[in-house]
């Protein structure tokens, strides 16, 4: 239980690091929860134009769940490497340094995802792609892609441990994404990209 315990409390105080709002900062492109859906995700640095701000928030965002994973792992074996990775995920969610509020989780789950079964990182990742391609709409794509990770997962060889973690992050991840989904019903969801968005 110790190594659990570990494995969760490194995986939270790496997930919780805020990249959107540190790089956005940083770089002076403003209060990054001021600006667009105010969430702290990729999507969001987006809409302040800087898409070298996005694809670092989005490798800082991802890669900090995926280091979770792979310190914990090999030091207290594979369950904990699970815990880690959904640990990274929660600090991501809820960080104590923005008193809890936090972001949507996409990020993060995939690097998490990146960790524990690479190949169905990369099916998350062509999944979101395609989506992506098709409609323009970020949230949906990860709402699809979420939706089918954990089945890719139990294809992919992975135990039911790591599925139930990942349906249980993906059951998170839609009701994160709730704003979002009543967004894409009436149609009125802010594409990718696009710098007027939905208000927060
Ligand atoms: O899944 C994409 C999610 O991060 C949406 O972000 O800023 O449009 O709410 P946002």
């Amino acid at each position: 239980a110790a190594a659990l315990i570990a494995a969760a409390v490194l995986g939270y105080l790496l997930g919780s690091i805020p990249f959107g709002v540190i790089v956005t900062r940083a770089a002076g492109a403003g209060d990054l929860r001021k600006i667009g859906s105010g969430n702290i995700g990729t999507t969001n640095v987006l809409r302040t134009g800087r898409k070298d701000l996005a694809a670092a928030t989005l490798l800082g965002d991802m890669l900090k769940a995926t280091a979770a994973v792979l310190i914990a792992a090999p030091l207290w074996g594979p369950e904990a490497g699970l815990v880690a990775g959904a640990a990274a995920f929660v600090g991501h969610v809820f960080p104590v340094w923005l008193r809890f509020k936090g972001g949507k989780g996409v990020a993060t789950y995939l690097g998490a995802l990146i960790g524990v079964a690479w190949p169905v990182a990369l099916a998350f990742a062509a999944i979101w792609i395609a989506v992506a391609a098709a409609t323009r709409y970020s949230s949906a794509s990860a709402l699809t892609a979420s939706l089918l990770a954990p089945l890719l997962l139990l294809f992919f060889g992975e135990g039911p441990v790591a599925a139930g973690v990942f349906a249980a992050m993906t059951a998170a991840l839609w009701l994160l994404h709730r704003e979002n989904i009543g967004r894409l019903l009436e149609g009125r969801e802010g594409r990718i990209g696009e710098r007027s968005s939905p208000s927060p």
